[in-house]
């Protein structure tokens, strides 16, 4: 089972909307997927019209099983599943600072649904937590979208600083463009710098910025089902095989 995330230290960036497109993509594929929200904001599951299940508070997350997996709900795509994120995920670091090995509670949950899906894709809270570390421990690769601004350039370089300081593998890295607009020079310049910077880490598909990726909150659908034919579509379908081919 490999364990995918679309994480970001910066709010905003396309996190979310990356998830839901790539659970859509991987799904499509073949992939048995289980889409995971951590974010108590919810909007992974709100994108796929599953409301949360209450009983699942952040201590049953980490240590019970069946709790947790009586969460998953069926979305209405094949081979997608998502666990809702509810509002009591707010507490995982208060709950996770308590514990032992307080950095692989995350790989450790996500063992009790080994077997059920081939990939679990994980929706993340915009932070640098104790959270954000189990996520990094459990993901076999991070997805990281990068608007192209100074200042999202600046929050990927303290993110590879992070994993330098802590000895985390940062071929776990997969940074990508995201909400790209072709007229601002600003985008061209950071692209081509950061592309030259941060070559091994940087994939080559870029989303674009769209409006239907916007009006995703509207249809509660991925665009790669409401607008397959879309720009927005195509693109992250791309970077779906870009990310297939990269992780085999
Ligand atoms: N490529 C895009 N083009 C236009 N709008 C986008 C694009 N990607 C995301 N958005 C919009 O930008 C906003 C933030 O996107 P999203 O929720 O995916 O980011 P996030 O990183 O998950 O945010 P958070 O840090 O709050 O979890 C949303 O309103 C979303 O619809
Ligand atoms: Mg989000």
């Amino acid at each position: 089972m490999l364990i995918l995330s679309c994480y970001s230290n910066k709010g905003g960036v396309g996190k979310t909307a990356t998830a839901v497109n790539l659970a859509h993509a991987l799904a499509l594929a073949g992939q048995r997927t289980l889409l995971c929200d951590l974010d108590p904001q919810g909007a992974s599951g709100f994108c796929f019209r599953v409301k949360p299940s209450k009983k699942l508070t952040e201590a049953r997350f980490f240590e019970d099983v069946q709790r947790f997996t009586k969460a998953i709900r069926g979305s209405d795509y094949e081979n997608l599943d998502i666990l809702p994120a509810n509002m009591t995920f707010r507490d995982f670091d208060v709950f996770l600072a308590r514990m032992r090995n307080t950095r692989s509670r995350l790989k450790k949950a996500l063992k009790a649904v080994k077997g059920d899906y081939d990939v679990v894709l994980l929706d993340c809270p915009p932070n640098i937590s104790t959270l954000s570390e189990n996520v990094f421990r459990a993901s076999d690769a991070i997805v990281v979208p990068v608007i192209p601004t100074t200042l999202s350039q600046r929050t990927f370089e303290q993110l590879e600083a992070f994993f330098r300081d802590h000895d985390l593998p940062l071929s776990k890295l997969h940074g990508f463009f995201s909400m790209v607009q072709g007229v601002k020079s600003l985008h061209g310049d950071t692209i081509t710098e950061m592309s030259k910077a941060h070559k091994k880490r940087i994939l080559k598909t870029q989303i674009p910025f769209s409006s239907d990726i916007e009006r995703m909150g509207v249809h509660r659908a991925p665009v790669t089902a409401t607008a397959p034919r879309s720009a927005a579509a195509q693109a992250y379908s791309a970077l779906h095989r870009e990310l297939v081919a990269r992780l085999g």
